[in-house]
C-alpha cells in the first residue's frame, strides 16, 4: 500500500525549513500532500494560490510532492485522501505544547489518523515564516532561508528587499 503522508499548514510561505521537513520526510513516505489550510488565528501576506504556486515552484523537480489547499478540518482532509499520517516539524520546545494539543485534538477527532513529527534541523531551529517577513520587509537579506521562489516573491512585495 502506497505510504501518503500530509504535510499541513500555513505555508505563509513556506521556508527552507519546512522544506527540509519534507525533503526527509520523503524518505519515509512513497508520498507527500502539501495542504495550505486555514489557521484561524493567522491574518496572511500570500494568497492561497500565491502560497500554493511558490511551493510548487520549489518542488518542481519532485514527482512525489503534491500541492493541495482545504479549508475544513485536516482529518477530513486524510481521509478523503486516504492518508493515515500527518507529519510535523517540531523545532524546539516552544512547539510542544501546542503541537501536542493539536495532535490529541486530530487523534480524537480520528483515531485512524497518527502524527508523526520530524525534528527540525538545527540550521532552520529559529526561522518561522513570520520572521522572514518581518526581516524582509525592512530589506533584510533572507535569500539564504527560503527557496528562490519564495525569495522573487517577496522581492515584489517588499521593495526595500531589491
Ligand atoms: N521550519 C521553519 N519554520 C517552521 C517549521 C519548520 N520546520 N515548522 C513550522 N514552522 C513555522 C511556520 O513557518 C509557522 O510560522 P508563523 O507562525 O510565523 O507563520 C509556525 O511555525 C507554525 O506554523 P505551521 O507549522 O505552518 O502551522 P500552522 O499553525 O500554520 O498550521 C494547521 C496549523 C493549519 C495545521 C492547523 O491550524 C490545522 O490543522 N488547521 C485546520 C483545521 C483543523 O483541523 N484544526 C485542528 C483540529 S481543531
Amino acid at each position: 500500500m502506497e505510504r501518503i503522508a500530509i504535510y499541513p499548514g500555513s505555508f505563509d510561505p513556506i521556508t527552507n525549513g519546512h522544506m527540509d521537513i519534507i525533503k526527509r520526510g520523503l524518505r519515509l513516505f512513497d508520498r507527500i500532500i502539501i495542504t495550505i489550510m486555514h489557521n484561524s488565528a493567522k491574518q496572511t501576506l500570500f494568497s492561497v494560490q500565491e502560497r500554493m504556486d511558490m511551493i510548487k515552484d520549489s518542488f518542481a523537480e519532485e514527482p512525489r510532492v503534491e500541492v493541495d489547499a482545504f479549508g475544513g478540518l485536516l482529518v477530513d482532509y486524510a481521509e478523503a485522501k486516504k492518508a493515515k499520517v500527518v507529519l510535523r516539524g517540531m523545532r524546539a520546545v516552544s512547539d510542544f505544547d501546542y503541537e501536542f494539543q493539536l495532535a490529541l485534538m486530530n487523534r480524537y477527532l480520528d483515531r485512524e489518523v497518527q502524527t508523526v513529527f520530524l525534528m527540525t534541523s538545527l540550521r532552520w531551529l529559529y526561522i518561522s515564516s513570520s520572521i522572514v517577513k518581518e526581516a524582509a520587509e525592512f530589506g533584510g537579506d533572507v535569500s539564504l532561508l527560503v527557496p528562490p521562489p519564495v525569495h522573487a516573491r517577496l522581492i515584489e512585495k517588499f521593495p526595500l528587499l531589491s
